[in-house]
């Protein structure tokens, strides 16, 4: 193993374990292995800063630092003191500790977190001999997690979640994550090339993250990472490594990506960020019930995150709409129609059986992601 490379967790929503793999394959990782929870691989810094800027559908990218059985509080503080920390953050940093137990002896979060501090300061305290650590710096979140008596320490090299592109500043009413709607894109049978088309696109975060990838723009592009503050880090050359990226980006490959909803509200948002995702003039985006639409394009790809009515009052009303939505792809024969929903009767409401089905999890809830294809 080459010294400079360290193991790795992406960290992913329950069901896309398996496509944040896929991307890190794509990206050339070595010792790709999707897990409950992620995919782990391994990278040298370099590797992990590309990886957070060019992942679309994963959460965060953490090294782990350590993992192994651990009943006591004992055996944790021996783990975390046995990590090299005074090669990994710096005297002045802010040492953010997050916990996490579950189905272990030990159960206390707020105590492994002081536990795990404690070790990682006396370890500090040793090798670098000074006695003060004003955590001043830069932040260094680390991850303490138990789960069946298996404890894993972890440093975060992303800091802010992954979703957080930078393009959104406004919500609408119930946007879809940036990673999950980057995800739908890549499960959906469009490729680029192909019309894309979002019939009740709100705030248009699924067009956003299908032109980003038509155009090969990196997610990560215009936002920082945590790790960029590690010393790990010095010795890459990051404006490089973003310039290079920045050039690979080319917007001509955008095909035609459009959208609309029946909400100005929303669509104004959507406008709002199409702009600040470097998008202007790249999506096409108007008013209009989906009822009404009719596109010219012989083919293509609908995408989209109709409401699930999860108030029964509501119900009823989404249940008609997704009749209109197989009324939309009937209307479009060479269409085929993506959507994802929570609700169990999507497919006796439009009608048909879906040819492809995947759950997935939007935030807490339990979807499925469901494909109907069209007859081209
Ligand atoms: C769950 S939201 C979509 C959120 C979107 N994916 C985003 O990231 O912001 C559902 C959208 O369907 C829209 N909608 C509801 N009925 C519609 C209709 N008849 N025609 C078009 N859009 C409709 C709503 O206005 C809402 O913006």
């Amino acid at each position: 193993m080459e010294t400079n490379l360290y193991p790795c967790i992406a960290t992913a929503a329950f069901g896309l374990e398996g496509v944040v793999a896929s991307e890190l394959k794509q990206l050339g990782f070595g010792d790709v292995k999707a897990e409950s929870g992620g995919a782990r691989f391994r990278a040298d810094p370099e590797g992990m800063l590309l990886a957070n800027l060019r992942l679309r559908c994963a959460d965060r990218v953490q090294i782990v630092l350590a993992e192994a059985p651990c009943q006591s509080f004992e055996a944790l503080f021996q783990l975390v003191g046995g990590i090299p920390w005074e090669r990994l953050v710096t005297p002045d940093g802010q040492y953010n500790i997050s916990g996490k137990c579950a189905r272990s002896r030990l159960m206390s979060v707020r105590d492994c977190q002081a536990i795990a501090k404690k070790a990682l300061i006396e370890r500090l305290r040793a090798k670098t001999h000074r006695d003060r650590f004003p955590e001043t710096g830069a932040a260094f979140p680390i991850g303490v997690s138990l789960h069946s008596d298996i404890a894993r320490i972890t440093l975060d090299t992303s800091g802010t979640a992954l979703n957080r592109r930078g393009y959104r500043t406004w919500n609408g009413e119930a946007p879809l994550r940036e990673t999950l709607a980057a995800a739908l894109v890549a499960l959906s049978p469009w490729r680029p090339g192909l019309p894309l088309y979002d019939p009740c696109c709100g705030t248009g975060t699924l067009l956003i993250e299908a032109a980003w990838r038509a155009a090969h723009r990196a997610p990560g592009l215009t936002r920082s990472f945590a790790c960029e503050a590690f010393p790990a880090f010095r010795s890459v050359d990051i404006p490089g490594m973003r310039a290079r990226l920045e050039a690979e980006t080319d917007l001509s490959r955008i095909g035609e990506i459009g959208g609309s909803d029946i909400d100005g509200e929303a669509l104004e948002l959507a406008g709002r960020h199409v702009r600040q995702a470097g998008l202007d003039g790249r999506i096409a985006l108007r008013q209009l019930p989906l009822q009404e639409l009719q596109l010219t394009a012989p083919r293509g790809i609908f995408l989209c995150n109709p409401p699930y009515g999860e108030r029964l009052s509501d119900r009823e009303h989404c249940q008609q709409l997704y009749g209109d939505l197989r009324r939309l792809q009937q209307r479009h024969p060479g269409w085929s129609l993506c959507a994802i929903s929570s609700d169990p009767g999507f497919e006796r409401a439009y009608g048909k059986r879906a040819d492809k089905k995947r759950r997935l999890y939007n935030g807490r809830l339990e979807c499925e992601f469901l494909i109907f294809h069209g007859k081209c």
